[in-house]
């Protein structure tokens, strides 16, 4: 498949006798797609049923006109003002019972039938009259951004009384579930049941925990409704926009019902906001973005689209305006991020936005253009690749050889019960994820409900509180060494008690037998390298041990092609731990330089140095910002 760029435009934002000369503008730097529509419902429906949706439709005419492809967004993620006179109880409302105002986006509660009804509604009014023009869809805009995943609203609450009253059938079965003998918390009926904010102490982790299973559910029912208002008037592939490190709904259940997986690439933005990275690290990336964060997501979009289907919908073309600090990039990342998502299998990377905006929040965020329509530094890059890409035959896609298993379920459970700062699901995986990459390895991301893990020399599956039966018995029937833990294999009879619980894996003969989580400065050295930090596990069982620490616990260990790993490990230790899972495996690895990162794609293996500086790598230099490929 040829590779594709785009950008984001608001025709809504520019006076309309500018819009043609855009268009050309776009089609002759080389861009084939362009999303619109997603925040412009005050213009599309300026009072209740007054549509006006000619403007829209001249826009669409003119940039098909010059060969561009339309994604078309919903615009429900920006409702008007009208809509909270017509549902005022539509807005989400904070874990301190405050509702969310109205002046920015993405005030609405997930649960809210009458904004879901107006959702769909507008939705179904585009499909009816765009459906024919469309080339894409993207259904509303990065769910669960700026917090807005859990809401405690009204609707919220009896919605919640509904869906456990569905899953227990009997307040008995739910008391019994959750344990509510524990401090008197016992029911006698649903409509007892609250919301688990402004509890005195923490809420019980099994009433925490599903309200996380609800509210994702919430957002996994908003979308269906509008994908399936669009279906019935169009068969363009429809994808939603994610954003990076958002674990508050899972977006496997989310995306199965669209065809493409897309997300909203901000590296430097990513950096300053959504890293534990130590201020070092955040100071040598700060123009270039973490080396693994984008690749982490890519990876996860490529999992979650159908059949692999995956964009990049908002590139960071710039400075942005959203994060602590806001540089702009080094020369050439623009180019660097590009082809990145491009080697993990991206079929269009589109950058937001076409033309910087002159006003609102976002004046001072950059586009492809500057306000005054000259050129901005990523417009050249943008044009670098699109002339790189002609050279390009294609990006060849293949399974990798190494799967990492990431689950939103086990996130909840670690942020439910986190047994110590810092002890974060997110930051586990990706620890791992960038202990992988250093080695050069490419990673293909898993759902914890994978079935096969046929093909995979080395499958990872790290902090899975439960391990389904399906992975169970995939694990069992897999060739690969596979690599267990920490806080991994509760069976899923357990599931609804979110804690350190013993390992039930079939042929591996460890149990955890106690869990302790330690500060930062109380690292435990393991013999050999590195160091438990974090979580530590103390582990008994007839497995081969594999590793200790200086205190004598066990970290590791083993039977057959089973490893458990009963700590969380430090750069030092998991660095070991690898390296003899790949020697286990017949698996070869790289020894990269600090800021070289690898992509094996197909037949074509791309270099990218993430540094400030060029750096010398298998005989030739990369300069700062450089992509290579062969
Ligand atoms: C994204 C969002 C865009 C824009 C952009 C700015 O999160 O989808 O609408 O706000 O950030 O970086």
């Amino acid at each position: 498949m040829k590779r594709t760029l785009g950008t984001c435009y608001y025709p809504e934002h520019w006076p309309e006798d500018i819009w043609a000369e855009d268009a050309v503008r776009m089609a002759d730097l080389g861009l084939t797609w362009v999303r619109v529509g997603e925040f412009a419902w005050s213009r599309l429906e300026p009072a209740p049923g007054q549509l006006q949706l000619d403007w829209l439709e001249r826009a669409i005419d003119t940039l098909m006109a010059k060969g561009l492809n339309v994604v078309l967004g919903t615009p429900t993620a920006a409702p008007p003002r009208w809509m909270l006179d017509r549902h005022p109880d539509m807005l989400a409302v904070d874990d301190g019972g405050h509702p969310r105002g109205f002046g920015s986006r993405r005030h609405y509660c997930f649960s809210h039938d009458g904004y879901r009804a107006e959702a769909v509604r507008i939705t179904r009014i585009l499909a009816r009259r765009f459906g024919a023009r469309a080339a894409a869809w993207q259904v509303d805009n990065e769910y669960g951004c700026h917090d807005t995943v859990y809401s405690y609203s009204d609707a919220a609450r009896r919605a919640f009384r509904d869906w456990l009253c569905q899953r227990y059938q009997s307040p008995d079965a739910l008391n019994q579930a959750w344990g509510n003998v524990f401090w008197s918390m016992e029911y006698d009926s649903f409509d007892q049941i609250d919301l688990p904010n402004l509890t005195v102490a923490q809420a019980n982790p099994a009433h925490a925990l599903d309200f996380r299973r609800f509210s994702s559910d919430q957002v996994v029912r908003f979308n269906a409704a509008q994908v399936a208002a669009i279906r019935a008037h169009s068969n363009a592939p429809v994808s939603h926009n994610y954003m990076g490190r958002t674990l508050e709904f899972d977006h496997f259940a989310t995306g199965e019902r669209m065809e493409i997986a897309a997300w909203d690439s901000y590296p430097l933005g990513f950096l300053e906001d959504r890293s534990e990275a130590p201020a070092r690290h955040k100071r040598r990336y700060a123009r270039q973005g973490d080396p693994d964060f984008q690749a982490f997501h890519h990876d996860l979009y490529r999992a979650v689209g159908r059949d692999g289907r995956w964009w990049v919908m908002e590139q960071q073309p710039g400075p942005v305006n959203w994060a602590p600090h806001n540089p702009a990039p080094l020369a050439g990342m623009v180019r660097l991020w590009t082809w990145e998502a491009f080697a993990h299998g991206a079929e269009c990377v589109s950058y937001f936005r076409w033309r910087q905006i002159p006003f609102s929040q976002e004046h001072y965020h950059a586009g492809l253009l500057r306000p005054d329509s000259a050129a901005a530094p990523g417009f050249a890059e943008a044009a670098q690749v699109v002339r790189e890409l002609v050279a390009m035959p294609d990006v060849e896609q293949a399974q990798a050889p190494v799967g990492l298993v990431f689950d939103y379920a086990a996130a909840w459970a670690w942020a439910v019960q986190p047994q110590g700062q810092g002890c974060d699901y997110f930051r586990l995986i990706f620890d791992i994820y960038r202990g992988l990459r250093k080695l050069g390895l490419s990673i293909d991301i898993l759902p914890a409900d994978t079935r096969d893990l046929a093909g995979y020399s080395l499958v990872v599956i790290p902090g899975l509180v439960t391990i389904p039966e399906r992975l169970m018995t995939a694990i069992a029937k897999a060739r690969a060494q596979v690599l267990i833990g920490p806080r991994s294999g509760a069976t899923p009879r357990n599931r609804t008690l979110p804690g350190p619980l013993p390992p039930a894996i079939p042929g591996l003969d460890v149990t955890v037998t106690r869990v302790e989580t330690l500060r930062p400065d109380m690292p435990v050295p393991v013999d050999g390298a590195g160091a438990v930090i974090l979580w530590r596990e103390a582990l008994e069982g007839t497995a081969d041990v594999l590793d200790t620490d200086v205190a004598g616990g066990r970290v590791a260990m083993r039977s057959g092609r089973l490893t458990y790993l009963g700590g969380w490990p430090d750069p030092g230790l998991l660095r070991r731990l690898l390296l003899r899972a790949c020697r286990d495996a017949g698996l070869p690895h790289l020894d990269l330089p600090p800021d070289i990162r690898v992509r094996q794609s197909g037949p074509t293996r791309f270099v990218f140095n993430h540094g400030p500086d060029p750096v010398a790598f298998e005989g030739r230099t990369l300069p700062p910002a450089g992509v290579a490929w062969g």
